[in-house]
């Protein structure tokens, strides 16, 4: 059994990891590797030999596949209950579905419970990191700092700035907008892996007062990261450009009040112009990839080479409720399927390091998690690929790391192989005690 304090540990089995230098299908695969994990639940060393120095640290062996934990780089934990709600697109489900339920939030007792829920189920699919809607209460970002105490996630999240286009429930007028940014700034500074991203809903949802002073924000503080979405529907598109006449264009509404850097993550940009590819990149800025999202709710389909071929960087997100999925391994089927439909297709390993290093790279955090190097944390999770079918037979056929991941994404969520264990910082979070030997 692994300790579930900060123990200094090896843990030896099939290891998988990218590794961050520079290139995007860099990787270390070992059939008996080990990561030594030492007490401030940083990794000491990976390789296929435990250097003499820690051969007295406790091992333990597992049967499972240990990768890298993932980076879910934009989820929305008040829409789990919305999850897979018919029909709809997205200016309609939002209306329909999403407002009704995140008004909900603004009672501290539901937003806990809801929290914890939604936090349990991420670590269960191996999410080890993420970068979090909330809603417009100050009270529900509480509930998730809170609930996260026993959980352990690396998560980055903010008040989600609205104050037109939805309920009255869910606006806030700008003096109070601001002393609830405020305050939650400086709660999350004295949180360990808590980070705080400005969160401006989308250009629909904000007036000009409203993004000007995220804008603001954002120019004062530098630690501070941007989230909001962007380029998501031809409809809002349209509603978009007519509420903000002025801009040349979506990204421009966002540029011209400061919320445009390499510190700002946006959500699908799928229906993006050639010049807003340009300034993207320009600027550093990362997109997140939701394709769950986009085929659900038929946004569009997602040009991976637009953003590749500018080398922008890019995530994976869930985008949960929008998305039907919390887990990675659908969520990186799914992207692979949406370039396909686009006649491109996508390196099994791109799309691992979009889901792991390009979702540290967009939080600013690659220099701590995304991958299993030496001084980064020890995120990582274990993956059963011997219980079904796909541990048997793909797993083994399969001839080379690439098809071998590349089966998981596919055949995993449909079989009994699974995520059965999540470490965040050294530490077992969450494990499936009959499954995991653990
Ligand atoms: N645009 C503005 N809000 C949302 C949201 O909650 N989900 C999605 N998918 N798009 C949005
Ligand atoms: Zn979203």
């Amino acid at each position: 059994m692994v300790s579930e304090q900060n123990e200094p540990f090896v843990i030896r089995g099939k290891l998988f990891t990218l590794l961050d230098d520079g290139e995007k299908n860099e990787y270390l695969y070992d059939d008996d590797g080990v990561m030594v994990v030492g007490s401030e639940g940083r990794i000491l060393s990976i390789g296929s030999q435990v250097p003499d120095e820690y051969s007295h640290y406790q091992v333990v062996n597992t049967q499972h596949l240990i990768i890298p934990g993932f980076v879910d780089a934009h989820v929305h934990y008040p829409q789990l209950p919305v999850i897979a709600s018919y029909g709809a697109s997205l200016l309609d489900w939002l209306d329909k579905y999403t407002f009704p339920e995140e008004i909900r939030y603004g009672d501290r007792s539901y937003a806990d419970g809801r929290a914890a829920r939604f936090l349990a189920l991420i670590l269960e699919k191996g999410v080890t990191s993420a970068a979090v809607f909330s809603t417009i209460h100050d009270v529900a970002l509480e509930a998730l700092q809170v609930s996260n105490r026993d959980i352990g996630l690396n998560l980055v999240s903010g008040i989600t700035g609205m104050d037109q286009g939805a309920p009255d429930q869910l606006l806030v007028d700008l003096a109070t907008f601001k002393a609830i940014n405020q305050r939650a700034i400086e709660s999350c500074r004295e949180i360990e892996r808590f980070g705080y991203a400005v969160t401006p809903r989308f250009a629909l949802s904000c007036s000009e007062k409203m993004l000007d002073y995220c804008g603001q924000l954002l120019e004062a503080d530098q630690s501070l990261l941007m989230q909001t979405h962007i380029n998501e529907t031809e409809d809002e598109i349209l509603a978009t450009s007519a509420l903000f006449p002025n801009a040349t264009d979506y990204l421009d509404v966002y540029a011209s009040f400061g919320l445009l850097s390499d510190r700002s993550l946006f959500a699908h940009g799928i229906h993006n112009t050639e010049i807003e590819y340009e300034k993207w990149a320009a600027a550093g800025a990362s997109v997140i990839h939701c394709p769950t999202s986009n085929t659900f709710l038929g946004s569009g389909l997602f040009d991976a080479n637009g953003y590749t071929s500018k080398e922008i960087n890019v995530a994976l997100g869930s985008d949960v409720g929008g998305g039907f999925s919390l887990n990675p391994f659908v969520t990186m089927a799914e992207a692979y399927k949406v370039a396909k439909l686009r006649g491109q297709v996508l390196d099994p390993l791109l799309l691992m390091y979009w889901h792991t290093l390009g979702g540290a790279r967009a939080i600013h955090q690659e220099e701590t998690v995304g991958s299993l190097e030496p001084g980064k944390y020890a995120d990582f999770c274990l993956v059963d690929i011997t219980s079904d079918y796909v541990g048997s037979e793909i797993w083994e056929r399969a001839a080379t790391v690439r098809d071998k991941l590349f089966s998981l994404m596919f055949a995993m969520p449909d079989s009994k192989n699974r995520v059965v264990a999540t470490f965040t910082a050294g530490i077992l979070r969450w494990h499936d005690e009959i499954q995991s030997g653990l």
